[in-house]
């Protein structure tokens, strides 16, 4: 059995100033949200937690290059650096191991740098965990395009990926949502979720971005699953049981209860 701790969007800012546009965003709680999760982590004990991005709520403007508050960018850069600081410092503290994807408040390239380059794939406890950096396109609809899409399409028929997998990444391939006049969900997303299903060899897609959260579970019982945003009280978060079998127990905790 595996045991995965899933949650996703802190949107955290501490040594960046101010607080999420949305002030149901508690982006400046999140570190002390940080540790008592670590204690949930020592209690839960799964062999892996994932985190499906934005780990920090970087302001739109200052990720376009123009910071809106006029200070300089390398400021934002350094206060962004060590934000993120704060999620590796985390990671390397809660005593197994942790993998996290970029969404689309963080800065990738920072993120890269922090997290050391961290590999696309990554076995743990009998399964292969696959990291899909995807971007949103200019219309803001999630795309799976160039190096990433032939990692995907190379998980889903080579031979040296048939292993039972785990999908991580910001964006979601289940449900399609339309929501403030935009798709959540992948261009194509509806053709990448039978070839997952078809492949026989994905367990769980694991995903954020869209903040209510869903859940659902495919025919052959793949589930797609996106947890509410953590940095919304009450800081839900997910643990996933999946069995040998393919068989998954998914469970709903809150930080505060
Ligand atoms: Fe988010």
């Amino acid at each position: 059995m595996t045991r995965i701790l899933h949650f996703t969007d802190a949107h955290l800012r501490w040594n960046q100033p101010g607080s999420a546009a949305n002030p149901l965003r508690l982006s400046r709680t999140m570190p002390d949200a940080l540790t008592r999760l670590a204690d949930r982590i020592t209690e839960i004990k799964p062999d892996v937690v994932v985190m499906t991005g934005d780990l920090l709520d970087v302001p739109d403007d200052v990720l376009a290059g123009a910071p809106a508050d006029g200070r300089p960018l390398d400021e934002w850069r350094a206060e962004i650096e060590a934000d993120f600081q704060i999620f590796r410092d985390w990671f390397d503290a809660i005593g197994v191991p942790g993998l996290a994807v970029p969404g689309n408040h963080d800065d990738v390239g920072t993120f890269r740098r922090v997290f050391d380059d961290p590999p696309m794939v990554a076995d743990i406890a009998g399964m292969r965990f696959i990291s899909f950096w995807d971007e949103l396109g200019p219309d803001r609809q999630p795309r799976r395009t160039g190096a990433r899409r032939n990692l995907y399409d190379s998980a889903l028929i080579a031979a040296e990926h048939d292993l039972p997998q785990v999908h991580l990444q910001h964006y979601m391939i289940d449900p399609p949502i339309t929501s403030r006049g935009w798709q959540y969900e992948y261009r194509g997303a509806a053709d990448m979720k039978d070839a997952m299903e078809n492949s026989g060899r994905v367990r769980a897609v694991l995903s954020g971005h869209y903040h209510p959260g869903s859940l659902a579970t495919g025919p052959g019982g793949l589930i797609h699953s996106l947890p509410p945003a953590f940095c919304e009280a009450p800081h839900p978060f997910r643990v996933y049981n999946i069995e040998e079998t393919g068989a998954i127990d998914v469970r709903n905790f809150i930080l505060s209860d």
